[in-house]
């Protein structure tokens, strides 16, 4: 077991995908973590997944029953942003919707009493500044965008802002690279940063392929793995990471580039207003068992 190497405790707003996914990984990684979920029920849900994950880990060898005990023991669940008030780190992992992240930050710089606490979001593409802005200290937000799985995805984003101040960047780098064990990079503060700038127009096109009829979304996929060595075809891709939030950041690389090939396709809007969000609702693209 890695001994802690981040001082404090770590605040996770946010008990979806990532929120989870962050929160179990800083608790393997020997780091006290406080979750917030908006009601009891969605905490107790997130609850059961953690430790549902932790017991595949054991089951697969990854680590023992005394690690997963140590890690759940490490893990505490809140629906009270209050709790965060002693944390040196909070990771926001809410929907990817700009004016709830900018309440959460409103709130987080009113609750966190350590001025030279991190404020940080795992936001997908909205730009970070804006996000800073909602708060009186813009001088300690950042974007820290992991990956999903939280847990075993190498890379991480780091992404400064014009506002950031060098020891935010200092704290948060260390808190990605040495206390979670990332590789961390850094990206510029434009929607998308650099992965999803990237990602998305291709994740989109495949989308436009199924709409128009080109292709099926299994032989999609089948193209990708076996023509092009991907580990995952780009609609089992969409519906890993939630058709909800690619259809979210599609929206605001659109907003920030205004290139045609960003903007969300109808068959993607329409899957999300239906309800269709991927492995969380058990279809998208394809079918999952729950
Ligand atoms: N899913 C991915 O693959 C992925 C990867 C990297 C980054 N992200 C980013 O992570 C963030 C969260 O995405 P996710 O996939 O975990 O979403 P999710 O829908 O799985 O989880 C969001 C969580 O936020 C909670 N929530 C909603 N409103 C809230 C509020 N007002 N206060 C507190 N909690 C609230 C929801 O109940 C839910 O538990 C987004 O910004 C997304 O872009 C997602």
């Amino acid at each position: 077991m890695t001994p802690p190497q981040w001082p404090g405790r770590v605040g996770v707003v946010g008990c979806g995908v990532m929120g989870t996914g962050i929160a179990e990984l800083c608790a393997v990684r020997g780091l006290d973590v406080v979750v917030h979920g908006r009601r009891e029920t969605s905490a107790d849900a997130a609850r059961e997944r953690l430790a549902g994950s932790l017991d595949r880990g054991v089951r697969k060898g990854r680590m023992t029953e005394t690690d997963r005990k140590e890690a759940l023991s490490r893990i505490t669940f809140t629906t009270d942003l209050g709790a965060f008030h002693d944390c040196r780190i909070v990771v926001e992992c809410v929907p990817e919707q700009e004016p709830l992240k900018r309440e959460i930050f409103t709130a987080l710089d009113r609750i966190v009493t350590d001025d030279d606490a991190v404020l940080a979001s795992v936001t997908s593409s909205i730009p970070i500044t804006r996000l800073a802005r909602a708060t009186a200290r813009p001088a300690k937000v950042i974007g820290t965008h992991l990956f999903n799985p939280a847990p075993t995805m190498p890379l991480a984003e780091l992404i400064p802002t014009l506002l950031t101040d060098d020891e935010t960047i200092r704290r948060a780098e260390e808190f990605l690279g040495d206390a979670l064990g990332k590789q961390v990079i850094r990206a510029p503060d434009r929607a998308g940063f650099l992965v999803n700038t990237l990602l998305v127009p291709y994740l989109l096109s495949a989308v436009r392929m199924v709409e128009t009829g080109a292709a099926s979304a299994a032989d999609i996929d089948r193209a990708m793995t076996g023509g092009c060595g991907h580990p995952m075809g780009p609609l089992a891709l969409i519906d890993l990471i939630g058709l909800d939030v690619i259809a979210e950041v599609a929206n605001s690389l659109y907003e920030e580039y205004k290139e045609p090939l960003h903007a969300p396709p109808p068959l993607l809007s329409r899957m999300v207003e239906a309800g269709l969000l991927g492995k969380k609702t058990g279809t998208g693209f394809h079918t999952y068992r729950k």
